[in-house]
């Protein structure tokens, strides 16, 4: 069966479904996009990424092209053709196609939205099967990385870079030597101190839907942590150094530039926030 994707309203195989050479995502990169997991049958926190799309389209002056109670019928429908149990949804709005200048087109187009799916396998149940490792590159993206923009470059650069060291990712850091977030993944440590920390939201990070969902598991299940820096020595002698994302979980990163971090396994904290996340999606939320 061939794979569906849904394009401006129609439903299409990938190989034949198309978008105008004259689309600002295609010229400009001028659109916003969202990953999504499905897990057997659900979707993964749906209504977080919704959201955060909402709020990616407001900043950039782009509306959603389909009414908001719309969107999740179209993400099923696109799941259920390309019978997906579990895998992820790719969501794309651009400011859809127009003569190229840079500034947005007057009368406004047509906004254009793309929504693919595709199988991927479920996280193992042993956390040491889904360990990774990391290089340190300095972040060099825009100041507005809260928005979820397909601009990918720099991340593109970054995530090759760590392909052609040898690693599953980089981890970037700031002008002050902070963490910022991974090439697409937000990052957390547990440093010297014992503290687990991930970096406090702001303009320089995704807000992490899955960030979210598990500062949520922490509350409940009552372990303290921080919203607080993380420098590059702090992410350099941390005990625990792990990824979270929609597609990677809770990825514990057991070297960082050819370095053993902590043990060189995965610590109980990634641990215990794994199995958090895996019975989060098994409640099916
Ligand atoms: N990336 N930071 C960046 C730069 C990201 O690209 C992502 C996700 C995250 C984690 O966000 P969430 O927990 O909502 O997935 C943080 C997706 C998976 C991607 O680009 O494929």
């Amino acid at each position: 069966m061939a794979d569906i994707a849904y394009v401006n309203g129609r439903y299409r195989p990938l190989t034949e479904a198309s978008i105008s050479i004259q689309d600002r995502g295609f010229q400009f990169g001028d659109g916003i996009y969202e990953v999504l997991y499905v897990y057997r049958g659900f979707i993964v926190d749906g209504p977080l990424h919704i959201a955060r799309l909402s709020r990616s389209l407001a900043e950039i002056g782009l509306s959603t092209p389909v009414t908001p109670s719309a969107l999740p019928v179209i993400i099923r429908e696109v799941i259920r053709r390309n019978r997906v149990f579990t895998g992820l949804v790719y969501i794309q709005v651009t400011r859809g196609a127009a003569r190229r200048d840079h500034a947005f087109p007057n009368p406004a187009s047509r906004p254009s939205l793309i929504i693919t799916a595709r199988a991927k396998p479920e996280p193992p149940d042993d956390i040491s099967l889904w360990t990774g490792t990391a290089i340190s590159l300095p972040d060099e993206r825009w100041a507005r990385c809260d928005i979820k923009s397909i601009n990918l470059l720099p991340n593109v650069l970054a995530r090759q870079a760590a392909r052609q060291a040898g690693v599953h990712e980089a981890i970037l850091y700031d002008a002050e030597n902070n963490i910022t977030e991974g090439a697409a993944s937000t990052v957390w440590a547990v440093t010297e101190d014992g503290v687990l920390r991930t970096r406090a939201l702001d303009r320089h990070i995704l807000p992490g839907c899955t960030r979210a969902t598990l500062l949520t598991e922490l509350h409940t299940h009552g372990i303290a942590f921080a919203e607080s820096p993380i420098s590059c020595s702090g992410l350099n002698n941390a005990h625990e150094i792990f990824l979270t994302s929609a597609t990677s979980f809770v990825k514990p990163i057991i070297k960082l530039d050819g370095q053993p971090v902590g043990q060189g396994i995965a610590g109980p904290v990634a641990t215990a926030l794994f199995t958090f996340y895996v019975e989060h999606m098994r409640r099916g939320h």
